[in-house]
């Protein structure tokens, strides 16, 4: 017998990307405002909301698994929702599959949680994986509005979906049609974010250099008009932007590299592949050249900015000269930090049904070989940033005792001792660099 008690406590697991995380931060605020508060850490919640990601295999088959592990020991179940990509993609196959799953939310339709709990609990099973053109932002409760505090380092969406078409990628499936959610309302939540704590927002959008808006006096503006008008709010110290395509870069983009102090040094710029006809192939519609001339220009526009990519190893035909491709790509570009995946055949992608899959050993034996040359690199990249003054935002505790975690300018992990508190935007100097992290010295407290 699945739940008839409107619950009265939440948790909330994201699995996958930033934007989950966002997602995820946004249905709890819509929950609250439900008056379900979050179970207490190690307390069982009256609902437990999966939001879910579809990328890679592993990650849903997870979703299943987590699913079993609810289960108390006398065969019931909290009120489960599965939400985000795997909702969108495969909503009837859960729904058949597990049993214990009361609802499937889609990741453009979870402003309407509060509905579906009710009727969840009136005893049915309830799915929506709608894309209304209508954004779910609109229907959602403002930011921070109960007076919680945000994390110095906030997430905020400002584009979703996308219209690229990887050919292996269930993103335009699960995420839609790219969108741009409207000026007003991101500085708008922006500030919010800023009178709530946050020192630093990352800019979330699958595509989001795709980016387009109109600002106060009507004009259209891309992702560097916004990027240049949030730099004025005082209290914000910091911003970032991901995830990136080659082929939305535009010279405003760069520019602003180079004329925004608050932007920082950093830029995630997926390539996926080194080979021309891969990348063809992939239907990434970029080549590696016009993709090293992007890096080459906001290096000119910024030196010192730290880059980063994505990988897939083992596309469908991918050859061994192909893959020796990827990596001649990867000793040129020397990149500070990188994702580095298998292929990993989505259903209904056309990728998926494409001849030459590649085995599983090959593609094992190419992944280790590129982490070790992209492992090389970050560590290379963090001891010669050793020496370095450099500004920290505090994000947490580290593991040791006395011991704090924040992120350089550009997205290091940096471990230092002093005392400071979680928010402090603090200056260090950068004292050892390892594989992973960096560590530090403080110089003094706060920033100027
Ligand atoms: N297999 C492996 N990796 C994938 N990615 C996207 N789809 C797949 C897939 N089918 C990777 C890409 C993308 C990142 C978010 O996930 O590198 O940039
Ligand atoms: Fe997927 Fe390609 Fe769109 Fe990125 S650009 S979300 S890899 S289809």
């Amino acid at each position: 017998m699945p739940p008839t008690q409107i619950p009265q406590t939440y948790r909330v697991k994201s699995f996958g990307c930033q934007m989950n995380v966002y997602d995820g931060e946004r249905m709890a605020e819509l929950l609250a405002e439900q008056g379900i508060t979050a179970a207490p850490d190690g307390a069982e919640a009256d609902l437990v909301v999966l939001n879910t990601c579809h990328i890679r295999e592993k990650a849903a088959e997870k979703v299943y698994s987590d699913i079993g592990r609810l289960r108390r020991a006398d065969g019931s179940s909290p009120l489960i929702a599965v939400a985000g990509c795997v909702a969108q993609a495969e909503g009837d196959e859960i729904m058949k599959r597990a049993p214990a799953v009361q609802m499937v939310v889609g990741p453009q339709a979870y402003h309407r949680l509060p509905e579906m709990i009710r009727e969840a609990t009136g005893g049915k099973r309830v799915t929506d994986t709608d894309m209304p053109a209508q954004t779910k932002f609109g229907a959602l409760p403002a930011r921070n509005r109960d007076g919680r505090r945000s994390a110095p380092a906030a997430f905020l969406t400002v584009q979703e979906g996308c219209d690229k078409f990887c050919t292996y990628c269930v993103v335009p499936y699960t995420r839609g049609a790219e969108v741009s959610r409207p000026h007003a309302e991101l500085i708008d939540e922006a500030k919010r974010l800023v009178d709530a704590g946050a020192r630093e927002i990352s800019l979330l959008g699958q595509n989001v250099n795709a980016w387009t808006g109109e600002d106060a006096r009507g004009r259209t503006i891309g992702l560097d008009g916004l990027i240049r008008e949030l730099a004025e709010i005082p209290e914000l110290a910091r911003i970032r932007y991901t995830t990136s395509h080659p082929n939305d870069f535009t010279e405003g983009l760069i520019a602003a590299h180079g004329e925004v102090d608050k932007l920082m040094p950093f830029l995630h710029l997926p390539v996926q592949a080194g080979s021309d006809r891969v990348l063809k192939a992939m239907n990434r519609s970029h080549t590696a050249e016009s993709y090293l001339k992007v890096l080459e220009k906001v290096r000119a526009a910024r030196p010192d900015i730290a880059l980063s990519g994505d990988f897939i190893v083992g596309f469908p035909g991918e050859s061994d000269a192909e893959f020796e491709d990827t990596l001649a790509l990867v000793d040129t570009v020397r990149y500070a930090q990188c994702f580095s995946f298998k292929y990993s055949p989505r259903p209904g992608t056309p990728a998926a049904t494409m001849d030459g899959q590649v085995p599983a050993e090959v593609m094992t034996e190419r992944i280790m070989r590129l982490q070790a040359a992209l492992g090389r690199d970050q560590t290379a990249f963090n001891k010669a940033s050793v020496g370095k003054t450099c500004q920290v935002l505090v994000e947490r505790k580290g593991k040791l005792p006395g011991q704090w975690l924040g992120k350089s300018p550009w997205l290091q992990s940096v471990y230092f001792e002093d005392d400071v508190a979680v928010g402090d935007m603090v200056t260090v100097e950068l004292t050892e660099g390892g594989y992973n992290a960096v560590s530090a010295r403080l110089l003094s407290p706060v920033a100027a």
